[in-house]
């Protein structure tokens, strides 16, 4: 699951004290462990071997640049969504020929920079004149742009059409995404009519298709069917004379909110591998976009308790971070593990579960700062008993964690450290409150 351990009652990650980060970053304060991180990138590549994946690590669910960098190292690419995270990619050292680019509103800046050129304004870098390795379309109105842009460039670059294939992935409505009724990509029965207006383009050469259909998907099944949809249209498309040369599956594959919660990354494999092994050995190539199953169980949230209030009928934990900090159980009704980083050694966690059934817990609703109702961590938990200044780490929250957090009430972005055995490394400083006005100290005439 993860190397976040309890050891005479205490949380360790990897050969560290959770205690003494606090001690030494402050909180609020995301940690991560290296050690899981290669985990559990490594155990998708395994799992996956036989389809000789490109496997570009999700940008979106963790992009702080010192993780990146161990990624990139291990092999992976990266999936990004925005001119600032292909910035993030090349400053991490990913080869643009590892870098798939999808999202409903690229800009004509952003196309530019992945394009290798300059974008508009700060947006530099990237070779010259190199594309990344592929666009993934989400219309016809971006197939157009994109086909401009690298005219004007006098550039030829490659990209995938972005199919919905109509699957229901069982997850929660707001992180469902191949639905027919969602904003992205194209239905997947307009598919052949948009290759026949766009597929012979010169500058830019549709030669694949890309599905991503909801995260976390904690069921295989509706990957088959998406998979068993894409085939279909391949071999239609190879029909009409359009090779696909490559299929982008997309991410969405669980992670362990509860223990056992996520079918492990061979799960997965043990039922796509076989729709694809065939097309791989004639030349397809896949690409996996995974982002929560590898970095979800590598992070915990550490918070400091403020205050707790009785209101009799159950406490109130006011912590320092809250949605600001971590907004998933606001905005998903997101289930995290919350638990003190040190515990009586009759409280230490033998799992992680919604339901602890241990002698003497309280009830308890684990809130943050914020001036709103959905600002919680945890709802009707029980706890041990708690008190002003007691730790907390929230569990698995390594994904989605620090990159859907705001600023909201004034509050500074939290501080990130990535553990590596027995070191401990700030890899992001906690903003200051200086920070926070830095942009708007002076005004100038637009
Ligand atoms: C296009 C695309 N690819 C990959 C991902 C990563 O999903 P996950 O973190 O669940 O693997 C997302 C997440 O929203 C996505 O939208």
């Amino acid at each position: 699951m993860d190397h976040f351990r309890y050891i005479e009652g205490e949380l360790f990650g990897e050969g560290v004290r959770l205690t003494d980060i606090a001690d030494a970053a402050g909180t609020p304060t995301y940690v991560y462990s290296a050690a899981t991180i290669v985990e559990h990138y490594d155990r998708l590549a395994s799992a996956f071997s036989e389809l000789k994946p490109l496997i570009c690590f999700s940008l979106k669910s963790c992009s702080n640049l010192q993780i990146a960098k161990l990624l990139v190292a291990r092999g992976a690419g990266m999936d990004v969504v925005s001119g600032g995270e292909l910035h993030r990619s090349r400053l991490a050292g990913c080869p643009d020929d590892r870098v798939v680019y999808a999202g409903v509103g690229k800009t004509e800046a952003e196309i530019s920079y992945a394009l290798g050129f300059e974008g508009r304004g700060e947006l530099r870098g990237g070779e010259e004149g190199k594309p990344i390795r592929l666009f993934n379309v989400e219309s016809e109105p971006e197939f157009e742009l994109l086909a401009s842009v690298a005219k004007h460039h006098e550039a030829v670059t490659h990209a995938a059409l972005r199919v919905n294939p109509d699957v229901d992935p069982k997850t929660h409505r707001y992180t469902t995404t191949g639905k027919r009724e969602n904003k992205f990509g194209v239905d997947i029965d307009r598919a052949r009519e948009f290759f026949e207006k766009y597929g012979a383009n010169e500058h830019v050469k549709l030669t694949g298709l890309h599905l991503h259909i909801g995260s976390p998907v904690y069921d295989p099944a509706p990957y088959v069917q998406a998979i068993e949809r894409a085939n279909q249209l391949i071999d239609e498309l190879a029909r009409d004379g359009h090779e696909i040369k490559t299929l982008d599956l997309g991410g969405g594959f669980g992670a362990d909110y509860e223990t056992g919660r996520s079918p492990a990354a061979a799960e997965y494999a043990k039922v796509i591998t076989p729709l694809l092994k065939d097309r791989v050995k004639d030349g397809l190539q896949v690409i996996l976009e995974p982002g929560r199953s590898i970095i979800g169980n590598a992070g915990v949230l550490l918070t400091r308790v403020q205050f707790v209030k009785d209101s009799g009928e159950k406490k109130f934990i006011i912590c320092d971070a809250g949605m600001h900090t971590l907004i998933r159980p606001a905005l998903y009704e997101a289930f995290h593990f919350i638990w003190p980083v040190k515990v009586e050694p009759q409280f230490e966690p033998k799992h992680r579960k919604a339901e602890m059934d241990l002698p003497g817990l309280e009830l308890c609703d684990v809130v943050g700062p914020i001036c709103e109702s959905a600002d919680f961590l945890g709802l009707g938990r029980k706890l041990p008993p708690l008190k002003r200044g007691d730790l907390l780490a929230v569990f698995t929250a390594g994904a989605y964690g620090f990159t859907l957090s705001s600023r909201y009430n004034g509050h500074p972005s939290p501080a990130e450290v990535l553990i590596t055995g027995g070191d401990a490394q700030i890899v992001r400083k906690r903003e200051t409150v200086t920070d926070l006005v830095e942009l708007e100290l002076t005004s100038k005439s637009i």
